[in-house]
This record gives structure tokens, sequence and C-alpha cells, in this order.
């Protein structure tokens, strides 16, 4: 250990922080929010939770959770209600929910055994790592973020295909239904969802030329209340109802999909490619953080990863005695980001495809000594900071739901195109849009995705290969007791976000939904800035963060989206969905 390391271990004995001697208070809902700054706020919004006694759905669109909740009414269980609502999220919320893209799933089940299955989509047989480069060896503009070659092959109709297959209760039929109806009889926009079709009319019209979907068959622009109607996508989601992942990967549904991504040898996707995909399962992380038990999703998802260092590195000092927001809480979150955010990029990647070091990443070793150049005066420079060296290997839009069912099961499924409206390539005929996540991989190393993030070899474009994701939808039991779901959409800032939300709640006292509403901060290594949301901050700890060299950035859009469930110690339900958007908790 270090001087210095050892120097703040010993102050935070000193203090009384270990981990043995500051459990984490009891009660839910203690939180007093302190300030000596009259502008700063803890919450975006003042909206309560939604409190239920058997289940509830939290999803981004109301009409999604009716149908969730639906689904539980009629006996199915959170499985179920968690196919159906993807589905239905596919219809009523374009820009990310979806059939042309892929995600995460993790469940905890009423036995207490945790899941994951992982739908996240691949690399094409035809793809290879420089494919995103021109001769002199530069990023082709928007190659790998708009149009045909941007889709990575799809995952979430299969991995919905396998959730059912194991753990579903209803027929499948049943829980497409509801989908195919908001398909064929419309949905109602949200002002939200309208103002979002309205912003991309140029690249669907570039991308789809001769077709109309998603503009306004009156010509018009969209308006609140006006009524979508998709009635190719509801032939797809009909086939896919009659023959499970062959309405999907095969046949007509597969036919047209490869032959508009193929249009003018634009894209790469083959019928081979369709047909080689499986979802896979794969084991929870599943890690203790003082007594709780974080049950999270691993590589090719770097959430589950993250958050557990985060949740470490921080733990030593006294979160909940210095208080939400304070500039030193603030201080070492930052750092603690930073170190994880540098690891994420030198070292996680596709597990099929590379070895990832996890256990190391994740252990109190490791992670004690990457404080060790930590400096309580003085910001750490970005610079100075690369992954962690260990001896050897050991062996801007997504979707976020949560459901909790009357028998204690729990899914916590994130799921997206990537950017807001995938690729904005929508298959002819098909009617549903193709993701861009095959901007997720490295595309060159050390240079920026579309979020910022950088990567390296470990996230090389690869065939077959799932490029590194940040969605970590977790699920914390207490006492061998399921406790809270979690998960958000929002690129490179889902971890940070889940990780500011669980401590909100676990150190701060929160609600779900004050958690939800509380302002929030990110930072991931580089670029070296922390951006917060307005207000986020007061002007003291601003002043005293600026004088040690951070780097600080208030930011009109808003981080995170979150749909979370907590289970209340009287074992009721508090639905947190976020004020930022539609979202909305509905349980019965
Ligand atoms: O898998 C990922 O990490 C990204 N494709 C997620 C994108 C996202 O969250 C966009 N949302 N705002």
């Amino acid at each position: 250990m270090s001087l210095r390391y050892q120097y703040i271990f010993f102050l935070s004995l000193l203090a009384g922080f270990s981990h043995a001697q500051t459990p984490v208070k009891e009660s839910i809902g203690f939180y007093q929010f302190e300030s000596d700054d009259p502008n700063q706020k803890p919450f975006f919004s003042d909206q309560k939770g939604v409190m239920a006694k058997n289940g509830i759905v939290a999803s981004a669109h109301p009409a999604a959770s009716q149908v969730g909740v639906d689904i539980l009414k009629m006996g199915g269980n959170a499985i179920d209600a968690a196919v159906a609502v993807q589905f239905a999220l596919a219809v009523v919320h374009p820009s990310a929910g979806n059939i042309g893209g892929g995600g995460f799933l993790v469940l905890r089940d009423k036995n207490g055994k945790s899941h994951s299955i992982d739908f996240r989509e691949k690399g094409p047989g035809k793809a290879f790592a420089d494919m995103y480069l021109d001769k002199d060896g530069n990023i082709m503009p928007k190659s790998s973020t708009l149009g045909r070659l941007a889709s990575g092959v799809p995952g979430s109709v299969d991995g919905m295909v396998e959730a059912h297959k194991k753990f579903g209760s209803l027929p499948w039929k049943q829980l497409l239904q509801p989908a195919i109806d908001l398909a064929e009889k419309g949905v109602t926009l949200t002002e939200r969802e309208a103002r979002g079709l309205n912003n991309i009319k140029q690249d669907l019209t570039a991308q789809n030329p001769g077709t109309k979907y998603f503009l306004n068959p009156t010509g018009k622009e969209w308006a609140t209340d006006d009524q979508l109607v998709q009635k190719d996508l509801g032939k797809v989601l009909r086939r896919i109802q009659k023959k499970g992942r062959n309405g999907f990967y095969a046949g007509k549904t597969a036919r047209i999909l490869v032959k508009d991504i193929n249009k003018n040898g634009e894209g790469i996707i083959s019928k081979k490619d369709l047909a080689d995909y499986h979802a896979q399962w794969r084991e929870t992380i599943s890690e203790d953080y003082k007594g709780y038990k974080v049950i999270t999703m691993a590589p090719p998802s770097s959430g589950g990863i993250a958050l557990i260092q985060l949740m470490r590195l921080t733990e030593p000092f006294p979160l909940q005695k210095w208080g939400w927001h304070s500039d030193s809480t603030i201080q070492v979150m930052i750092e603690a980001e930073r170190r994880v955010y540098a690891d994420r990029a030198k070292f996680l990647g596709d597990p099929d495809f590379v070895k990832v070091p996890k256990e190391t990443l994740m252990s109190k070793d490791y992670l004690k000594n990457r404080w060790s150049d930590f400096d309580w005066n003085k910001a750490t420079d970005s610079k100075n900071i690369q992954g962690g060296v260990f001896p050897g290997y050991e062996s801007l839009e997504t979707t976020h739901f949560s459901v909790v069912d009357k028998e204690g099961n729990a899914v916590s499924l994130t799921t997206t195109l990537n950017g807001g409206y995938g690729s904005r390539v929508v298959v002819k005929k098909g009617g549903f849009f193709m993701n861009n996540e095959m901007d997720d991989f490295s595309v060159k190393a050390g240079a920026p995705n579309m979020y910022g993030l950088i990567g390296n070899k470990a996230n090389a474009v690869a065939p077959g290969k799932r490029m590194l994701s940040s969605m970590t939808p977790t699920i914390i039991e207490k006492n061998g007791k399921l406790l809270m779901v979690v998960g958000t959409p929002g690129g490179s800032t889902i971890i940070t976000s889940v990780y500011q939300t669980i401590l909100n709640v676990l150190e701060h006292g929160m609600t779900i939904q004050q958690s939800v509403n509380a302002l929030k901060f990110h930072h991931q290594w580089l670029p070296d800035k922390t951006t917060f949301e307005t207000n986020a901050f007061s002007a003291g700890a601003v002043k005293k963060l600026q004088d040690k060299g951070y780097i600080l950035e208030q930011q009109r859009n808003t981080i995170g989206r979150m749909d979370c469930i907590l289970v209340l110690p009287d074992g009721s339900l508090e639905g947190g969905s976020d004020p930022r958007g539609d979202d909305t908790s509905i349980g019965y």
C-alpha cells in the first residue's frame, strides 16, 4: 500500500467509517436536504413514487407499463410482463424500444436465484476491425452511426424467446397481442414522441427514400395526441407471434431485412448472420456491498463490473456522514469514476473473444491500489491515469424497465438501438428501426465513440463478436430478500447514474422516487471533466473543487432516465419513474 493510500485509509479508520463500523441506516426515506446555497436543488422535480401491493411495472412509456401490469393481472409473472413490455415499447417508444436492437435482462426469481440473458447485437460475418476506416486510417464520418453499415445483428427477439422458454408462464401468443394491437390500432403520441419523430425527419427521408415510414400521413409535422399506426410492424409482430424466433430470423422478415440492409451494397448483414444469432444465458455478477448483494450484468456489458468497482472504491469513505453532493462526496466519486472508466477502456470486451479479468478488477486489493495516486488537494489528471496494471490474467437512446410481480420475481431489463432511432434505417415492409450498435465497438483504437468513450483491442470489431455496452440492469437484495430493481438509459452515463441511484438510497436514505428525482453528475475519465445537471452542486462545492483543478460543467441536458422499484420494509412496493421523461410506474 503506498504511503498516501495508507494515510487515507488510516484517516478513514480514525473517523470510524470502516465498513464494519458504520452499517448503512436501516430506514428508508430519512434523507434531509441541507445546503448553504439557496440555488442548489436536490431534485429534478418533487414527483411522488407509486405505491402498490402486488406488482409494479416501471417503464419509459405509460402504454407499455399498462401492458405489463395487464399481463401481471392476467396471472403472468415478471418475465411474461417483461416480454410483453419489450414488444410494446418497440411500438410505442420507437426511438429505443425495438425488435431491431438488443439488450440485457437480469432476473432474480422468486426463489432468490439470479439469471441473466445477453441479447446484445453481434458483428455481422463480414465485419472486420478496420471496416469504418478509410485508406488513410481515418474514421469515415458517421459510418458507424448512420445508415446500413452501422447495424449489428439484432438480438431482442431471440432474447425474449429464450427468456419466455425458460421462465414464462403465459402462452407466447398472449404476450405479443398487446404490441400487435398498439401497432395496428395506433398509439397516441406523447409530446416527446412527436417531437422525437419530427426531429429526425431529414434522416428518415434520406435513409429510407420512397417510403413514408414514421412520417405523418397528413404531410404535417407530428403533434401531441396524433395517432401513430404501424401496419407493417404489426405484420412482423404477427409473424413473431406465430413462429417465435423464426418469425424474425427466418422466412419473410429475414428476407426483407437482408434485402433492405444490403441495398446498393450499403450494409452487410446476411441471412446466415440472422440464422446464427442466439441470445446467451450468462452468469450474473453477484457481489457483496456492505451486506447487500448486488446482482448485475456481466460482460459484454461493462456496466456490472464498473458498478461494483465504483461501489467498492468509495466504500471506505463516509459518504453518509459527508452528505449527498458535499464536495468530499463528489470528489471521491469523480476520482472513482475516472479510474473505473480507464479500466473499462483497457480491459473490457466480449468475453467470448477476449479474456476479461473480472475477478481482479472487482477485487478489494486491486481497488485499494487504484487510490495510490489520489491526492485530496488536487484533481488527478486523467492523462496520468491508465487502466490499472496487475500481474497476469486470471481465470444517447436506450430504454430501461423494471418489473416485480406478486410472487417476488424481479426483472431488470435495458434494451437499445444505441442512438435515438438507431441507424435511422427502417426496414422496408417491416416498419421497424435498425440499430447503430456497431459504434459501440472501438472502431479505431483510442478514438472516442458517440458517447466519447475510448476503447482498445479488447473491443475491436470482429465478426460474431458483441460490442461492449454500458447497460447496467441491476437488482439488489438484502438479507436474502429482494430490495431494489434499478436501471436507466444514457450511454456512458448509465453506469454512473445507476451507481448514484443506488447510493442515494443505501447511503443517503432517499426513497426510490427521490433517488430517481435526485440531480446527477458524471465523469468518464476522458474527456477529463465532470458534467452535472443544473443546480446539482452548491456554489461552495464548485469553488472548492475548481480550486483543486476539477473541470466542472453545468449542463442543460439531463442525466439518466431511471425506472426503478424498491421493496419497502412491510413488503409493499414503491415504483420510481423518471420525471425527466414520459416514464411511468403502474402498480396494482
Ligand atoms: O450499450 C450501450 O452502452 C449503448 N448502446 C447505450 C446507448 C444509450 O444508452 C443511449 N441512451 N441514451
